[in-house]
């Protein structure tokens, strides 16, 4: 190919299929999605390799940085890892079709193989386009109490108090900045509306005097660890 076709090649998806489990008695493929440190990445490859999830095995890593630690955990453990850089575009520019990166991310899963896509500190929103084709087949993880359906803006913790959800980034901050004693962290299914798919499973955490966004974050992904292992043996 020359080099000016080269540069004007665009990914397209041109079939329909969708990922999804291609015979029960397999194991079940993960592509996971990383933008960072890559802990719960590592949760994850440490609960294949000591047997908790031994029906699972992580086909794809892709990170939209070049920069995250997780490229190094997943390239440690010799699994394929793709760096993606990933373009940004204005609101509203891709409404009916997906990105460009959402086709070169669809075209990965198919080519992969992979089941379940399991976004582990993945900093991107996805579009609607894109998680149409993955219906209840993409789960997140996020820092804070969601409400099990999904929708709304109250948590109702375990005590009978009532709580603001705390949706986005910086999620560990607001539950401060709120003032509240409790929050937590919730594995749920990813749909177009940020932070709103319904929970999978999830655990309150206790805030403690003097906490800041860094270590409260840190007890929080103590318990990521244990949930994003929970949650994906929930497919197996
Ligand atoms: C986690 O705290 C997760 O809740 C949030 O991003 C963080 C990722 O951490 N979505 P790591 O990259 O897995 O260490």
């Amino acid at each position: 190919m020359s080099k000016e076709r080269a540069q004007s090649f665009e990914w397209k998806v041109m079939h329909e299929s969708t990922p999804g489990r291609s015979a029960p008695a397999q194991k079940l493929r993960l592509g996971v999605l990383i933008s960072g440190s890559g802990t719960n990445l590592q949760a994850i490859i440490d609960a294949i390799e000591d047997g908790r999830l031994s029906g699972v095995e992580i086909a794809l890593v892709i990170s939209n940085s070049a920069q995250a630690t997780g490229i190094q955990r997943a390239l440690k453990h010799r699994l394929p890892v793709i760096y993606l850089p990933w373009r940004t575009f204005p609101v509203g520019a891709f409404l009916s079709e997906m990105t460009p990166n959402e086709a070169q991310v669809t075209a990965l899963l198919q080519l992969f193989r992979v089941d379940l896509v399991v976004l582990a500190g993945w900093m991107r929103i996805l579009s609607a386009p894109f998680l149409e084709r993955l219906t209840e087949r993409v789960i997140n993880i996020h820092p804070a109490l969601l409400p099990r359906e999904g929708a709304g803006d109250t948590y109702t913790l375990s005590n009978g108090e009532q709580i603001p959800v705390f949706r986005g980034m910086h999620a560990a901050q607001m539950a401060l900045d709120a003032g509240v004693s409790i929050t937590g962290s919730s594995v749920h299914y990813v749909t177009p509306i940020v932070d709103a798919g319904p929970v999978i499973c999830q655990r309150e955490v206790a805030i403690e005097p003097g906490d800041t966004e860094d270590s409260l974050q840190e007890r929080l992904k103590l318990v990521e660890h244990e949930l994003i292992v929970e949650a994906i043996r929930r497919f197996c």
